[in-house]
């Protein structure tokens, strides 16, 4: 399972991205607005240039044509670019007019199996199934993405995974185990990952023994 970041912010993804982990950047119109006084077009272009994996951006528009539109001008601001449309009609109609024009495409907003089979068969490059907002709500996030995961290699579709909405390091290992291909994952938990206090204690005591050696 292949890392992304979910954010806007610049010196989070530089972060991550220097330690050698990232292979793309989610974001989405929330995350876009956290951040002040840059344009988004502008903002899109920046975390291109500094990440050569994929970038999704996000439509705003509700009708196909206007995704058709707004995602051609975001696919144009960088070779990375892939457009994230929402799970709708229209948002299905968009994907498929960019798959035939082989423009990335992410289908967000996933909440069952149907929509990502759906997807798929519109030839979405990516599906982002959303967990944390799946269990908020008292449904099973994580089964979603197993049910995703075997359907789509009973039928051999292409489509990959990003299990998205994580909200802690559980949601990543079992995104792993299950079978997604991208975890996209919020910077807060993403730098959780690498702790364990039994790390931290096994440093100390290493340390402490290098010290005090006979022979110091
Ligand atoms: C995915 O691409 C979305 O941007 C994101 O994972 C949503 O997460 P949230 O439910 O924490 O807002």
């Amino acid at each position: 399972m292949k890392f992304f970041i979910d954010t806007a912010n610049l010196d989070e993804i530089r972060e991550v991205h220097e330690l050698g982990l990232l292979s793309g950047v989610t974001t989405n119109p929330s995350l876009v607005a956290k951040e002040q006084g840059v344009s988004f077009h502008d903002r899109i272009r920046e975390i291109a240039a500094l990440v050569p994996g994929s970038v999704s951006a996000e439509v705003i528009s509700l009708d196909a044509e206007g995704m058709i539109r707004e995602g051609k001008e975001l696919a144009a601001l960088a070779q990375n670019i892939t457009v994230k449309v929402p799970m709708t009609p229209d948002g299905i109609k968009a994907c498929h007019a960019f798959s035939k024009a082989g423009i990335k495409t992410n289908v967000t907003l996933i909440f069952n199996a149907n929509q990502a089979l759906l997807a798929a068969r519109a030839g979405a490059t990516y599906v982002s199934p959303f967990l944390g907002r799946l269990d908020d709500i008292g449904q099973n996030g994580l089964e979603l993405i197993t049910q995703v995961a075997d359907i789509f290699a009973v039928h051999g579709l292409e489509t990959e995974i990003i299990a998205a909405s994580i909200r802690n390091p559980i949601h990543v290992t079992e995104a792993a185990l299950r079978g997604a291909h991208i975890a996209t994952i919020p910077y807060k938990v993403l730098i959780g990952l690498f702790h364990h206090p039994l790390t931290d204690k096994g440093i100390e005591g290493f340390l402490k023994d290098w010290s005090n050696r006979k022979n110091a």
